[in-house]
């Protein structure tokens, strides 16, 4: 599904994005090689990051 009409990105690759280390979307458009065009998809693109957050965060819990 096209996330960012703009930019012609799906929700494939953004998840793929987010799987690489991205965890804004700022980071999401530059793994993408790509800017914030319009902005409209940021919305969605954040809905994403909530539900699938960077694997940076959240794993380390460590002593
Ligand atoms: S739809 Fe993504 S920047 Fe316009």
């Amino acid at each position: 599904m096209y996330v960012c009409l703009c930019n012609g990105l799906t929700d494939s690759q953004i998840r793929g994005a987010i799987a690489s280390g991205a965890s804004r979307p700022k980071e999401v458009y530059a793994a993408c090689g790509c800017n914030a065009q319009c902005g409209c998809c940021t919305g969605t693109m954040l809905t994403i990051l909530r539900d699938q957050p960077a694997q940076s965060t959240q794993a380390a819990s460590g002593n």
